[in-house]
């Protein structure tokens, strides 16, 4: 499919789904099943530094690239209403309320969401996001609506809201940071080149991008640079501590994702996979032990190239477990 019909398909599903019937409590998960990432393909550049700070209007289901305020008014009840926010890799996303006019008591909501949540699935993972999961959703309602801001822990973040009364919304401010060991990170465009490095900490970090790629592994030191010490791969890499997976799937987290390969023993020069599932993730696991880094250089997938695997790439099917 081209870019374009893609895009129209995907508006033609929102339609669907804003048409379809939802009792009260479906509500907010209805607007998780919403597909980001083609609305970011309408989405206009990001602002160069110094400009004037760029306005618009917020529509019930948007993606926002770039900083700015944002200012979503109600013409009839929107109950079920969500934007994606994404960052460059190595930058933060903070969310001020500038103004609301939201009937709380009576069921409106605006919340944050530290991630993206989509059907059910989160990025980052449980697994890989310090917070748990309650603590990653900032309720601004039970807060005090204005003047609250809440940053997130990676390049996405996701605002959650529910309107009843028309006229009744809300203004907010987006604006990045820098942030000097991104960790998760989904990738802003389909093809490219990241550099993760996790300094001697305990944790993991998911590096995902949301297209079928041709992924290329072109440096990875796990602490041992240099040293002779080269673990068989047959060995497998679940008690060295420090490793790197592939994984390949169709929803968002990680953790519900195929592993399709580890790479556990310091190594230089490229190991290349073809990964044809909707999306696909590096995910390096740490013990805290060293200074772990890894490059990834992704190129997005034609589609005839999806659809004839040849070479090395995998012919699995991009299940994404329970
Ligand atoms: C990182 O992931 C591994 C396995 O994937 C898990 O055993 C470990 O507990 C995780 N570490 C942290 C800090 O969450």
């Amino acid at each position: 499919m081209s870019p374009a019909c893609r895009l129209g398909c995907h508006l033609l599903l929102l339609c669907l789904c804003a048409l379809r019937g939802r009792s009260q409590e479906l509500e907010l998960r209805e607007a998780e099943d919403y597909d980001p990432f083609l609305l970011f393909g309408a989405s206009p550049k990001r602002d160069a530094d110094g400009e004037e700070l760029y306005r618009r209007t917020l529509r019930c289901v948007d993606a926002l690239s770039l900083q700015g305020q944002f200012t979503f008014t109600a013409d009839r009840p929107q109950l079920h209403c969500a934007v994606f926010l994404i960052a460059e890799p190595g930058e933060l996303l903070t969310v001020r309320v500038d103004r609301a006019s939201l009937d709380c008591p009576g069921g409106d909501l605006l919340k944050v969401f530290d991630g993206w949540i989509l059907k059910g699935e989160k990025f980052p993972s449980s697994q890989d996001h310090p917070l748990p999961t309650p603590a990653r959703y900032m309720d601004f309602c039970t807060g005090g609506l204005s003047g609250q801001s809440v940053t997130s822990s990676q390049n996405v973040a996701m605002i959650l809201f529910r309107v009843h009364d028309p006229g009744n919304g809300f203004t907010v401010t987006v604006r990045t940071d820098p942030n000097l060991f991104p960790c998760n990170v989904v990738s802003p465009t389909p093809s490219g080149r990241f550099t993760l490095v996790v300094p001697r900490q305990r944790r993991n970090c998911s590096f995902s991008v949301v297209y079928p790629v041709v992924i290329r592994i072109s440096d990875l030191a796990l602490g041992r640079v240099g040293g002779l010490h080269v673990q068989l791969p047959s060995a497998g890499c679940g008690g060295t501590g420090d490793f790197v997976e592939l994984l390949g799937g169709t929803g968002l987290d990680p953790s519900k994702m195929t592993p399709l390969a580890d790479l556990c023993y310091p190594f230089r020069g490229p190991a290349q996979m073809k990964i044809g599932c909707d999306s696909a993730v590096v995910r390096m696991v740490s013990s805290g032990k060293h200074v772990n880094r890894v490059t990834v250089e992704y190129r997005q997938l034609e589609p005839q190239e999806v659809e004839a695997p040849s070479g090395n790439s995998l012919g699995q099917p991009c299940v994404s477990g329970p």
